[in-house]
């Protein structure tokens, strides 16, 4: 495994595999790994001949300056498990080398990111298209992965490829949970073992939802796991909407499309965590 820090290197390595006819398997992370990040790792490893992981915190993509600080960071203990799957290059520049100057650019997701973590957190897909973009063009990948956790970034990149006509095939990858149910995030170990406790009340209600709602309006489904997150101790419910899975705008019945999926934040203190459940999906009514 090669670790890398500048586009030079990565290029230069990316550029002899390419030209041999090999298929690249691109997983970007902002690093503090763990397992939903190594099922893409491995997701990747089965589709594709060379494996690159990205280990970079992106400061464009924070519209909290307290949350970039404390955002959880161990390229030690990230490299030390990726070896272990065979990836053949981490990738992992520092600021200057991503942004050597300010990136100005914006982007136009129409109302994709008007919604939901668009709203709540300005900026933040403008940020994430920027780093996508940059690392897309370096690593040049045939194939990338991201985690469904993330369900409107899945939604916004997948936009950004077709815009930019990159060319790259991207792979949504289901939630990974931990035993409780809680998903997968780099951000639970900010948790206070009391937050902890008291997190999985959130994957909890999504799940016990998915009974509640048949029978129940959108409306009545929403405000039912809004008023039980809200009624747990330490935890705050952000937003919870119930949206079209493709357009993530809010549906009010459940005739209004055949792709529907609640997404939620939900503040545990200062910690912001986000899950998502599928009511309907095509080949699956509700
Ligand atoms: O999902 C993440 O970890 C980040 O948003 C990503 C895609 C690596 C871009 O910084």
């Amino acid at each position: 495994m090669r670790i890398v820090k500048t586009k030079k290197e990565l290029g230069d390595i990316v550029g002899e595999k390419k030209a041999a006819g090999l298929t690249v398997g691109f997983v970007p992370t902002m690093g503090a790994l763990h397992d939903g990040h190594l099922s893409l790792v491995e997701e990747a490893r089965k589709d594709s001949d060379f494996v690159v992981v990205s280990i970079f915190v992106n400061p464009t993509q924070f519209n909290n300056p307290e949350d970039l600080e404390t955002y959880p960071r161990d390229l030690d203990k990230d490299i030390k498990l990726l070896e272990k799957y065979s990836v053949e290059v981490v990738f992992a520049p520092s600021v200057e080398e991503m942004y050597p100057e300010e990136d100005t650019r914006h982007f136009d997701f129409g109302q994709l990111d008007k919604v939901m973590e668009g709203k709540y957190r300005p900026g933040h897909f403008n940020g994430v298209a920027q780093v996508v973009s940059k690392l897309f063009d370096y690593v040049k990948p045939d194939k990338a992965f991201f985690g469904e956790k993330d369900f409107q970034q899945l939604a916004i990149i997948r936009r950004l490829v077709k815009d930019l006509g990159m060319g790259v095939e991207v792979v949504g990858c289901p939630i990974v949970r931990e035993p409780d149910g809680l998903a997968m995030s780099s951000r639970n170990q900010l948790l206070t073992p009391e937050m902890r406790k008291n997190a999985p009340v959130i994957a909890k209600t999504l799940f016990d939802s998915l009974n509640f709602a048949a029978g129940k309006t959108v409306k009545q489904t929403r405000d039912a796991v809004v008023n039980r997150i809200n009624e747990t101790n330490m935890l705050k419910v952000e937003y919870f909407d119930i949206v079209d899975g493709d357009t993530l705008q809010t549906v009010e019945n459940w005739d209004d499309s055949d792709y529907i999926v609640g997404c939620i934040a939900v503040f545990a203190g200062k910690v912001r965590l986000i899950d998502n459940v599928t009511y309907k999906n095509r080949s699956h009514e509700h």
